[in-house]
């Protein structure tokens, strides 16, 4: 191999154009999924403050964000739900009438050819805020699957096109897979949250969608952050129930464990992008400490180039934008 002065890297450098011919990772607004949060209340959009430039849309006002969101050429939009009320078992979230159940519509009348996907949990609608129904403190795992699975179908009625299970039950992709299969719904695809960790950086999320636990914490169903080989059996088992699509989240301090997965597994592979990843680059932007633009589109490369083929991130819209001008 010959070396330095004979070899030099630099040269592959030298020019924009030399650059991108060596290039080893493209992220394009295709491969980006945007989170969007719609809420029951009637009033206008209410952006969420520890997420600027993020805000609870009502059924109407979100129509007109998917519409841009097409337009800006992105993969796909998660919906969360707000709802009004909330109780012991989560009914809100399986609710015909249920706020998402009618964003769904909404989008998909509007904006038919935007693929529409749906977190299906609990936590967002349970009054305790857990992801699952209680016994005692405890969340009774095969329980909660056939709140899920209810939750599921009942977006696929309205129109969705693919289901996200994120509660971390064991069983979930399965019991999602059977209920939608009997429901005629075999050709709706389950984009499993599969190795999700139990994760501080969920803070601006849960302020977001009211969500967080009233009691305890989420570690009896999330996992250990210090746990690799486990996000491993995690997306193996949910492969095995049927899962098309495996995510890890959050992504940031997790990329080790994207590489991992997409090294070990032929699934199409998301990364999560969350909320605290978010804020965190949002805040140190708006002090003038970092350039949003460059950071974002940096931190999305690494994802990337992580392994992950798909990024779920509330920069979406700013990064489409932001990759189309560089076009
Ligand atoms: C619901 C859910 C959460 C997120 C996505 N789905 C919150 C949680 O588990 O507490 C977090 C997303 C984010 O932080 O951006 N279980």
């Amino acid at each position: 191999m010959p070396e330095f002065p004979q070899m030099r890297l630099r040269r592959l450098r030298d020019s924009e154009a030399i650059r991108r011919l060596v290039c080893e990772t493209e992220v394009n607004a295709g491969d980006l999924i945007c989170p969007l949060f719609v809420s029951q209340k009637r009033s206008a959009k209410q952006e969420i403050p520890s997420m600027p430039g993020v805000y609870r849309y009502t059924v109407d006002s979100i129509k007109r964000e998917a519409q841009e969101i097409a337009a800006n050429g992105i993969g796909a939009v998660l919906l969360f739900g707000v709802p009004d009320k909330k109780d012991k078992l989560g009914s809100a979230a399986y609710s015909h009438s249920g706020v998402v159940q009618r964003a769904i519509a909404a989008i998909k009348d509007k904006v038919p050819e935007l693929l529409v996907i749906t977190d299906v949990c609990l936590c967002g609608y349970t009054n305790h805020g857990h992801c699952g129904v209680l016994d005692g403190e405890r969340i009774d795992n095969d329980r909660t699957l056939e709140l899920l699975a209810k939750v599921a179908t009942s977006h696929a009625e309205a129109g969705a096109d693919m289901v996200a299970p994120s509660a971390m039950m064991d069983g979930q992709v399965k019991a999602i897979r059977e209920a939608l299969d009997d429901c005629g719904f075999s050709h709706i695809p389950i984009m499993s949250y599969a190795a999700k960790y139990a994760s501080a950086f969920y803070g601006p999320f849960r302020e977001a969608a009211g969500s967080a636990p009233q009691f305890g914490d989420r570690r009896s169903y999330q996992m250990d952050p210090s746990n690799v080989r486990q996000a491993l059996r995690e997306v193996e088992l949910d492969i095995a129930e049927g899962a098309d699509i495996v995510m890890v989240k959050p992504a940031l301090a997790y990329l080790d464990v994207i590489r991992a997965v997409s090294d070990r597994f032929e699934h199409p592979l998301a990364a999560y992008n969350v909320s605290g990843e978010y804020a965190m680059v949002k805040a140190a932007a708006a002090s003038g400490w970092i350039d949003e633009r460059q950071t974002v589109l940096e931190i999305l490369t690494a994802i990337r180039r992580a392994g992950a083929d798909i990024i779920i991130t509330y920069h979406a819209r700013d990064a489409a934008r932001w990759l189309s001008d560089k076009a």
